[in-house]
């Protein structure tokens, strides 16, 4: 396939739409051409994301009628969705229908939660309404793209921030069986985690130089992490999992602790991550510990390991917002069309930020 591919992002104004747009800017095969926005149709795209002056000059947020239209011209478009849960599936509903009657084939990557679930029911249980699209669930895969070889659907829902880090560290102890499938998780995110709209929790004055767990052994995406970490591994293993809230913008760190099945070293522990992710050009095993810096504002996945013989530690860093949403879609999007896995993909983390 030559030439460019037209990509359409959903949800236009939001923190992942930034960085989807940040990321797509330097794609060398997918170019920008529309973003929808909901809440500010007609306004410059420049004056939701400053930083991106340059690169979208004279470029204006589209209304859903504007992007209906156009998905209905473009025989094939990079569909991605980057609107709140709830919102995400009837809009990738309508906009699919619109396309197939007009035979056009958009494919998507949904970032929301939407789609992750395989039933309404367990969707709606979870998010306490119901899934706003439930016959293409069928249609949608949610797995990181390092664990899943081959696409058997049209679409791909992320399976979201805290979750990618999650099962980068957890997916390879379990399918090789070096844990006993009861895992323990603490994760720390930044405030981007949280969407552009502060709320009591979620304001800066409020999660600057400070640091605390909320949804203790409660969070909504446990369930979502445990069913992909079943898809992926053939395990059905418990998470317990305690999210906090970190005191920066960007970035995820997770600590996985299990006990391990047989007695095993640090160095036969890296090993085999090594082995398990050697054709995985995201994911980096590290001796020592994972630091989020190291991975801000890029596509990579740090993972480090600790093991005293009865329990294992494994750590995992990332970004948020790129890995565990835009840039993690992005990789998934070059899979479904063909592409290499990392193009547009491959800067390295600025280091310092
Ligand atoms: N932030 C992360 O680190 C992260 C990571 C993984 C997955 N996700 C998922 O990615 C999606 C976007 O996250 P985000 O952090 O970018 O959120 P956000 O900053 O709150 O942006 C979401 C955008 O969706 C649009 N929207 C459309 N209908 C809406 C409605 N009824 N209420 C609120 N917003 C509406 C808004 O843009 P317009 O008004 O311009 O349409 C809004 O700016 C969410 O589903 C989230 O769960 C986020």
């Amino acid at each position: 396939m030559s030439g460019t591919i037209p990509a359409v992002v959903l949800g236009g104004t939001g923190y992942v739409a930034g960085e989807l747009l940040r990321l797509l800017a330097v794609h060398p095969r997918l170019r920008v051409a529309a973003v929808m926005s909901d809440s500010q149709p007609g306004e410059s795209l420049v004056s939701a994301f400053p930083h991106l002056a340059g690169a979208y000059d004279g470029m204006r947020f589209e209304s859903q009628e504007q992007v209906r239209s156009r998905l209905t011209r473009e025989p094939l478009c990079a569909l991605f969705s980057a609107a709140p849960h709830g919102v995400s599936a009837p809009l990738i509903d309508s906009l699919l229908g619109a396309a197939a009657a007009a035979g056009t084939r958009p494919r998507v990557v949904d970032i929301s939660a939407d789609f992750r679930f395989r039933s309404a029911e367990d969707y709606a249980q979870v998010y306490h309404h119901p899934q706003g699209a439930p016959e293409r669930l069928g249609q949608f895969t949610c797995a990181v793209p390092e664990h899943l070889a081959e696409l058997a659907t049209e679409h791909v829902a992320h399976p979201g921030c805290f979750a990618t880090a999650v099962l980068l560290a957890s997916v390879p102890l379990l399918t090789l069986g070096l844990v006993s499938p009861q895992l323990f998780v603490a994760g720390v995110t930044g405030s981007t985690g949280a969407g552009r709209k502060p709320t009591p929790g979620t304001h800066h004055p409020v999660r600057h130089s400070d640091l605390y767990a909320y949804s203790a052994l409660a969070h909504r995406h446990a369930p979502e992490i445990a069913a992909c970490a079943r898809a992926a591994s053939g395990v059905a293993a418990e998470f317990a999992f305690v999210p906090h809230s970190g005191p920066f913008a960007r970035g995820i760190h997770v600590t996985v602790q299990a006990s391990l099945a047989r007695p095993l070293g640090t160095a036969e522990v890296l090993g085999a991550l090594r082995e398990f992710y050697a054709r995985a050009p995201f994911v980096r095993v590290l001796e020592g510990a994972p630091r989020i810096k190291d991975v801000i504002a890029s596509n990579y996945a740090h993972l480090g390991v600790a093991s005293d013989g009865r329990t294992l530690a494994v750590m995992c860093a990332i970004d948020n917002l790129t890995k565990g949403a835009a840039g993690g879609a992005v990789q998934w999007m070059n899979r479904m069309l063909g592409l290499p896995e990392t193009e547009g993909l491959t800067a390295p983390a600025p280091g310092w930020t």
